[in-house]
């Protein structure tokens, strides 16, 4: 089975951690999401993928190059300019011959592909769009359906009170080939505020599936740290790089501790960190791999990607360093979001 992974948008409401990186590269546990994402698809049966990317589309490439290391074939569809979420399907076709998946690459979720393609099948639209419920809708694209299942109405973010439901677009969608001819080429279109309600309005059989399980949207700062905090406190079950050292702390290899660190859970730690004397990291802590922690740091709420710094003295809470960023000594963050790689950030 062959899927199109959305990964070209700008990720405007994560910067600067996506100044210079597509959101779905940001790491969720100390690894791109990307890779979590192909990895967990593989296992339900996806060996081919279609990289539909702009905006930073080489920090994908070189991670990934064809995919062999992932046992899977991975390709690329790099749009001249952002296409949008149909656009990119459009931009896509020569790839696309005949049922395929089509995944936002920002969304956090382990879906099941079977019941869905089961789903999709018995009802025989030319799409399937799994959905999810959340309490508020409204930064989302809401449907409308009938007991069979048919979606009536897809209303993109609407505003709360003219919602007709709870249930929401999750952002993975199964299509017949056929979808392409609803879509104009050389021009942008999204997904949601034409080509659903044109094939809605056309009677082409647009169908919804609620799917169950963890989902979550990672693309403002605090649903990023959610993420990671629901990771930690398992309820979102994503494999951890690691082994437990104690209850609810993970370390990767190569993790040197200071005399008097403190370790408070739930933390996870990458390989080859280093922790200076009488330190304390967490509660919900998450320390990429090669970060160097001086003496007397306090790190709790906060995240930091791989090869940051943080010297003596400096607190850190609630905060997201980007890769390579550097704490100077006895500095506060709070609520700090910094993606400045190699230069020393003052709060
Ligand atoms: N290739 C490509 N080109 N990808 C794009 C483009 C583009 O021009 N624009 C956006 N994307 C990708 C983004 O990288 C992301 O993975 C996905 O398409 C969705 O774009 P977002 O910008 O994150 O949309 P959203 O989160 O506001 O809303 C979408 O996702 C919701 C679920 O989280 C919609 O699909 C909603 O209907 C849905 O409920
Ligand atoms: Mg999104």
């Amino acid at each position: 089975m062959k899927a199109l992974l959305l990964a070209g948008g700008l990720g405007t409401r994560l910067r600067p951690l996506t100044e210079n990186l597509p959101k779905p590269m940001a790491p969720i546990a100390n690894r791109p999401w990307l890779e979590h994402l192909i990895i967990h698809l593989r296992e339900q049966g996806v060996d081919q993928f279609i990289m539909a990317a702009h905006h930073y589309p080489d920090v994908i490439r070189r991670h990934f190059g064809d995919g062999r290391r992932w046992g899977v074939k991975i390709e690329y569809s790099l749009e001249p300019f952002p296409m949008g979420t149909a656009g990119a399907i459009k931009n896509a076709e020569r790839f696309l011959d005949e049922r395929f998946l089509v995944v936002n690459a920002d969304i956090v979720h382990l879906p099941q592909l079977v019941p869905l393609l089961d789903f999709h099948r018995q009802h025989g639209g030319i799409a399937t769009i799994a959905l999810t419920e959340v309490e508020d809708p409204s930064s989302y694209g809401v449907v409308e359906q009938d007991d069979s299942g048919r979606i009536l109405r897809f209303v993109e973010k609407p505003r709360r009170e003219e919602a007709p439901s709870n249930r929401i677009n999750a952002g993975l969608y199964i299509f017949e080939p056929e979808v392409m001819r609803y879509i104009p080429a050389q021009r942008e279109v999204s997904i949601e505020r034409e080509t659903f309600p044109r094939l809605i309005e056309e009677g082409a059989g647009v169908y919804g599936m609620v799917s169950n399980g963890y989902w979550r949207d990672m693309g403002t700062p605090a649903r990023y740290r959610q993420v990671h905090w629901d990771v930690l406190n398992r309820r979102f079950p994503l494999l951890m790089h690691g082994r437990q050292i104690q209850p609810d702390v993970w370390a990767g290899e190569d993790v040197e501790f200071g005399a008097g660190v403190l370790l408070v859970p739930p933390v996870l730690i990458g390989n080859k960190v280093k922790v200076g004397d009488q330190t304390v990291i967490g509660p919900y802590a998450v320390i990429g791999d090669n970060c160097y922690i001086g003496a007397h740091v306090h790190c709790s709420n906060s995240i930091l990607w791989d090869r940051s710094v943080v010297r003596d003295n400096s607190r850190l809470s609630n905060s997201i360093f980007g890769y390579r960023t550097v704490a100077p000594a006895g500095e506060v963050f709070n609520n700090s979001i910094i993606n400045q790689p190699g230069e020393v950030m003052r709060a």
